[in-house]
């Protein structure tokens, strides 16, 4: 079999597909260049001290992990040069950062998720990194200038490109940059990514779901009806039995369904009135990824990629995966 690395796909795309351009190619290459650099961070574990907070609070007053801090400083250190941003958005910063000014700017917005699934970094469970890439809006004068916040607030229709690295057995990075989702796997020995799961197609119908069921009784009806659905198994309305699954890191939530199919939920509730992820880097991303992979992805009433976003850590409900189940939760929404 040949051997397809990212730098290769990524030059088709450019060259013969004509889908990015040169600056959008490295953008991609340093971001994968970056995962590299993490992956290597997160297998050094307590060893290499990874392990343990950072003793401070992001923007969302969660208490950051040295790997988030560690993780967000690889990101920034490698894209910030290059050239081809505008500027970068962070889950660990509370304002978009803007590009040093002794570097030329480019066209392109990087938003990231550095280090998705923190609460499973000390206990040796499979965790990643979400990244978003939007063009941003030029001014007046033909320049980019100096982005804020309001250049960030693209629906998620208009990503150039989404990808996510998970850093599990095996480091895989999942990209999209509109002509499908590709799954490529880190040859530590080597130390590039090889195409090792072209054209991910997720299965339409699925008998599994994901959802932290301890906010059960927070959830909104649909919700619980839809799952209740799931739980009655063979004899219930469904007429067929449910297996569940829950990592409690997305990036590994949504890499087992992009390979066997399911449905991923993180509803609003009592608790966390607009939902738990963030729309502008988890949700968006992983919209984008999921659709191009033939799924769906909704907050209950509106398709993912159509929702006009009102804030950079704005967090929203999200439902994913298998297109069947998830257009089953939009009618249980709209029924409601
Ligand atoms: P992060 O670590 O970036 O804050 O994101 C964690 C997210 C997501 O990865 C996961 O699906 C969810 O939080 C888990 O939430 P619970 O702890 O409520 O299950
Ligand atoms: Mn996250
Ligand atoms: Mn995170």
């Amino acid at each position: 079999m040949k051997r397809i690395t990212l730098t290769r796909f990524l030059i088709e795309r450019q060259r013969d597909k004509q889908l990015i351009n040169a600056d959008l190619r490295l953008l991609i290459e340093t971001v994968a260049r970056a995962c590299k650099a993490i992956s290597n961070a997160v297998g050094k574990g307590a060893v290499g001290g990874m392990l343990g907070g950072a003793g401070t609070d992001n923007v969302q007053g969660e208490a950051q992990k040295k790997l988030d801090v560690l993780s967000n400083d690889i990101l920034l250190d490698a894209n910030e040069w290059g050239g081809n941003l505008a500027a970068l958005a962070s889950e660990e910063m509370e304002d978009p950062h803007p590009i040093p000014t002794h570097f030329p700017k480019g066209e392109y917005l990087l938003l990231f998720d550095p280090l998705d699934g923190s609460s499973n970094i000390d206990v040796n469970v499979s965790i990643g990194t979400i990244f978003s890439v939007l063009r941003c809006p030029k001014g007046a004068d033909g320049t980019v200038g100096d982005p804020g916040e309001k250049e960030f607030l693209q629906p998620g229709s208009k990503q150039v490109a989404a990808g996510f690295a998970v850093y599990g057995p095996t480091t895989v990075l999942v990209l999209t940059v509109g002509d499908g989702t590709h799954g490529f796997t880190l040859d530590r020995e080597m130390g590039s990514f090889i195409l090792t799961h072209p054209d991910i197609r997720i299965p339409e119908d699925t008998a599994e779901f994901a959802i932290n069921m301890s906010n059960m009784r927070r959830w909104e009806t649909p919700v619980k009806r839809y799952i209740e659905e799931c739980l009655a198994g063979k004899t219930g309305a469904r007429g067929k039995d449910f297996n569940m699954r829950w990592v409690a890191s997305m990036v590994s939530d949504v890499y087992r369904i992009l390979t066997r199919g399911g449905i991923f939920m993180y509803p609003r509730d009592d608790k966390n009135k607009a939902g738990r992820l963030r729309l502008m880097y988890e949700a968006n991303p992983m919209a984008f990824i999921i659709e191009q992979a033939g799924g769906a992805c909704t907050d209950g009433a509106t398709r993912m990629l159509d929702i006009q976003p009102t804030g950079l850590h704005q967090r929203i409900a999200v439902v994913l995966g298998s297109k069947n189940e998830v257009e089953r939760v939009a009618q249980y929404h709209a029924q409601a």
